[in-house]
């Protein structure tokens, strides 16, 4: 694993937006993994800019969102759907329709899950964003998710609701269910790409670079991928020794 302590989250954001860049002039159709929540907004900023000012183009990318909530549509605005699309996608020449995530108001959300899995898997994602949770988790594998899961729906963690209800107004608005990436299907992108930020991510950080590899903590598995690579502000690398 690649560790890369930057000072702020703005450095964070200019060293990640390196390595997506990187992968998005490197390969002929690259496969761009996304994550949502509040940790790759700058990044997402920094490369919105870099597409207004410095060219660089986007549209020969496809794009795979890790999760979804179960029953927002794809129009609710905190949908990761209307996310993604609202704080990267449509400031960037990414045709639309190459942005792909799991349909968590599908009849039946296995077979969604399935033919997402089967999908993201041929297509092969090139370099996978991540955050992590305060409870160790990456996508949606909450502490417990199994090391070779696939794409399932699942339930959040009582800690993730608490940490998600900011996007909600409120805890009672939060979805309980999701549908998520699994770990397997996170480790067999060609590289991943974790970024934390904040004195709230020490912990994790610690325990996912640091600590054994476990269903505790989910984002340890990135300690069995050949090509991972850790972004972290100051505050989010205080824990390591
Ligand atoms: C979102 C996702 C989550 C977040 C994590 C951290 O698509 O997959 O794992 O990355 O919950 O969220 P923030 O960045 O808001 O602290």
């Amino acid at each position: 694993m690649e560790i890369i302590v930057e000072r702020t989250p703005a450095d964070v954001a200019v060293t990640a937006a390196d390595i997506v860049a990187a992968h998005v002039t490197g390969a002929e159709r690259p496969v761009l993994g996304l994550a949502t929540g509040s940790t790759p907004l700058p990044t997402y900023r920094e490369l919105i800019r870099r597409h207004r000012e410095e060219g660089l183009r986007f549209a020969r990318c496809r794009a795979y969102l890790l999760d979804e909530y179960v029953g927002l549509p794809a129009a609710h605005p905190q949908s990761y759907h209307a996310t993604i699309r609202r704080e990267f996608t449509a400031h960037v020449d990414i045709p639309d329709a190459a942005v792909h995530s799991p349909d968590g108001t599908a009849a039946d959300l296995a077979a969604e899950c399935a033919r997402y899995d089967r999908e993201v898997t041929a297509q092969g994602v090139d370099v996978q964003l991540l955050g992590v949770g305060t409870d160790g988790h990456i996508g949606f594998n909450e502490p417990g998710s199994a090391l070779d899961s696939t794409t399932r729906p699942t339930t959040l963690h009582p800690q993730t609701v608490r940490d998600n209800s900011r996007f909600f107004g409120g805890e009672d608005a939060v979805p309980r269910h999701v549908l998520t990436q699994g770990l397997g299907t996170i480790l067999r992108a060609g590289h991943l790409l974790l970024l934390a930020t904040g004195a709230a991510k020490a912990g994790p950080v610690a325990a996912l670079v640091g600590g054994p590899v476990t269903t505790t903590c989910p984002a340890s598995v990135l300690q069995l991928h050949p090509r991972a690579t850790v972004v972290l502000d100051a505050e989010a690398a205080a824990g390591l020794g």
